[in-house]
């Protein structure tokens, strides 16, 4: 069996729905396995724009099989809508190549108001959530109070489930100063939608394992980025799930070894949304350099992303913590027509030379970055589909990226178009 797990390898919007899109056409079945619809992967394909949240960015091709693993986080409403979206837009969805599993919590219409009070609570730290619900159902999930898939197929365990889990939220919502919510009202919310999605439930696992038993491609796609990570990220600003690679294992039902190829979605310089610690961040007009020219604004909150220096002791930490054996390189040709770039090698804390991201936030928030400048180039890469095609400069810069994270770039992206990419080496093949 061959499969491959894309990550992303900083703090999330490297590029992996185009990545993932690319290497679809090689693969069978494409997963989902942790997150939700704060994720947002953008695929270009001919010129036409797809902006996916929650469905596998495998849906728009052909004959593929997408699913949402069990560790997703989904809500219904948001689901439902993605696919009446994408339908609209050619695409075909239907329970024969969309399969929900049916461990999935859901997220509810409580933990969107949840996630909203809890960020209002931090006052003026907040973790610049997306809104949509992730951290209280997976809080709710841990705590074994949350409403999966299946429960929608028992409606009197789901009112009971139901009672239970407002009994505890309502006490909640009252100290934020928020009207309580009948359980009757979710019940009623959720049996409305509980048909369609119900169309497209089933056991993930099995049929994932069926797949690898028929000797099937399997693309594990990842949402999010190492450093928000909730146990190797800049905690507390991080998400609610693991996305570290072994996250494909625990968030699907197959096993540690079903994963052969691991690919780091890596973009050529970094950026973050929402708040929180970033070294190389640049408040400055390289930094809004960056942004207007890789149009970082959210995908799904359309905030402005803050923009950076790339960082190779960050990166090199998320080639170990996942084991990526090697990474795509994406937006080189946003770089295109610096003068100068600069790489951080290194942190300094009080005075100590740092090879790698402490993990309290207080330090976290106080290491400065060990800058090497290479020398830019003016050539455009933009569109450029061979190495042929690259500036030597930029060579340069991509060697120099490949030997401080220790780990070889195996594709490098260079537009948002499915087509203009470089395969340096096949993840289904290796
Ligand atoms: P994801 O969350 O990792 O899937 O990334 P997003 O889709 O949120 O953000 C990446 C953005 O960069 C999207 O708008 C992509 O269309 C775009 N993009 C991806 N690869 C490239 C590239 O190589 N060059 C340029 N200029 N844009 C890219
Ligand atoms: P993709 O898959 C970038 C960030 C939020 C916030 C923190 C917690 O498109 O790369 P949450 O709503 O998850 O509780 O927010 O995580 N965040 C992302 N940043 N890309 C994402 O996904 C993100 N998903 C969540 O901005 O800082
Ligand atoms: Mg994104």
């Amino acid at each position: 069996m061959s499969s491959v797990a894309v990550i992303g390898s900083q703090w999330g919007d490297e590029g992996k729905g185009k990545i993932v899109d690319w290497l679809s056409s090689r693969a069978d079945v494409v997963v989902r396995f942790q997150g939700g619809h704060n994720a947002g992967h953008t695929l270009v394909i001919d010129g036409k724009e797809y902006k996916l949240n929650l469905l596998p960015s495998g849906i728009v091709r052909k004959n593929k099989l997408s699913i949402i693993g069990n560790g997703v986080v989904v809500s219904p409403t948001a689901l439902l809508k993605e696919i009446k979206a994408v339908k609209e837009k050619g695409v075909e969805v239907s329970p024969e190549n969309l399969l929900l599993s049916e461990s999935a919590n859901l997220i509810l219409s409580v933990h969107i108001a949840l996630d909203e009070a809890m960020e209002i609570a931090r006052g003026g730290n907040p973790i610049g959530t997306t809104k949509r619900g992730i951290g209280p159902c997976y809080e709710d999930k841990i705590a074994r109070r949350g409403v999966r898939v299946c429960d929608l197929r028992h409606p009197d365990v789901l009112r009971e489930k139901l009672e239970s889990m407002m009994r505890h939220h309502n006490i909640l919502l009252k100290a934020y100063g928020l009207d309580a919510v009948s359980p009757d009202k979710v019940y009623d919310e959720l049996m409305a939608l509980a048909p369609d999605l119900l169309s497209y439930a089933g056991v993930a696992w099995l049929k994932l394992d069926e797949a690898k038993t028929e000797g099937k491609k399997i693309l594990f796609e990842g949402a999010q980025g190492t450093m928000l990570d909730i146990d190797h990220g800049t905690y507390p600003f991080v998400t609610s799930s693991n996305t570290v690679a072994a996250s494909a294992s625990s968030g699907t039902g197959m096993g540690v070894n079903a994963v052969k190829y691991v690919l780091g979605i890596t973009k050529a310089y970094t950026t973050r949304v929402g708040t929180g610690p970033f070294p190389t961040e640049l408040n400055d007009e390289t930094g809004e350099f960056l942004g207007q020219k890789g149009k970082e604004f959210g995908t799904v909150t359309g905030r402005k992303r803050r923009c950076g220096w790339f960082d190779a002791v960050l990166v090199r930490q998320a080639v170990k913590l996942s084991g990526m054996q090697g990474i795509a390189l994406t937006k080189l040709d946003v770089l295109d027509g610096l003068d100068e770039i600069k790489i951080c090698v290194g942190y300094e804390l009080d005075g100590k030379r740092l090879d790698y991201y402490p993990p309290s936030q207080v330090d976290q928030a106080r290491v400065k970055p060990v800058y090497e400048a290479v020398e830019g180039w003016k050539e455009s890469t933009y569109g450029a589909r061979t190495w042929a095609a690259l500036p030597a400069q930029a060579i340069k810069y991509v060697r120099y990226i490949e030997e401080l994270i220790e780990a070889p770039v195996s594709m490098l992206s260079t537009s948002p178009e499915r087509d203009d990419t470089i395969l340096v080496r096949d993840p289904f093949l290796d």
